[in-house]
């Protein structure tokens, strides 16, 4: 059985980790690797680290899923900060408007296996990502 969908309110610093932490669990319980747990846990930190620094506040939601026999893991950032001007750029290595090192949303990028950013000026960022099991 999926395990039912976890929601982590993202307001400060802690939480990041609990998502973090949450995410892992759920992503062993599906039966992922150990490497690709923390590939996971890794890019949902990134993105949890993203709502806090740019939006102040959000919400992370991880769910099992399942599409044509394949399980997987599901995560949907959300945030109703600032939005991203350049999606685009914002997705290359080394871009930050904020003095980063740019990797965060890049890296997730290439951790996960599905991965699409929905971002409007003044409204927010939604950051939807699946990984799939081998
Ligand atoms: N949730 C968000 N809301 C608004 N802007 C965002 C959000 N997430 C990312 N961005 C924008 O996209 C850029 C790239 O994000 P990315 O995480 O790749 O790098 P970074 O946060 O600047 O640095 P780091 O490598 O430390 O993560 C950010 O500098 C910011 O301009
Ligand atoms: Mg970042």
């Amino acid at each position: 059985m999926l395990p039912q969908e976890r929601v982590t309110i993202i307001q400060g610093d802690l939480d990041v980790v609990t998502a973090r932490s949450l995410v892992r669990e759920i992503a062993k319980n599906l039966g992922f690797m150990p490497i690709d747990q923390a590939r996971i846990a890794t890019a949902v930190s990134e993105l949890a680290r993203n709502i806090f620094l740019y939006a102040g506040t959000g919400q992370v939601v991880v769910r099992g899923v399942e599409k044509a026999g394949k399980k997987g893991v599901e995560i949907v950032c959300e945030d109703q900060g600032p939005g991203i001007q350049d999606i685009e750029c914002a997705l290359q290595d080394g871009y930050s408007t904020s003095g980063g090192k740019g990797m965060g949303l890049p890296g997730a990028r290439r951790l996960m296996d599905d991965f699409i950013v929905h971002s409007v000026v003044g409204v927010g960022t939604t950051v939807t990502c699946r990984k799939w099991r081998k």
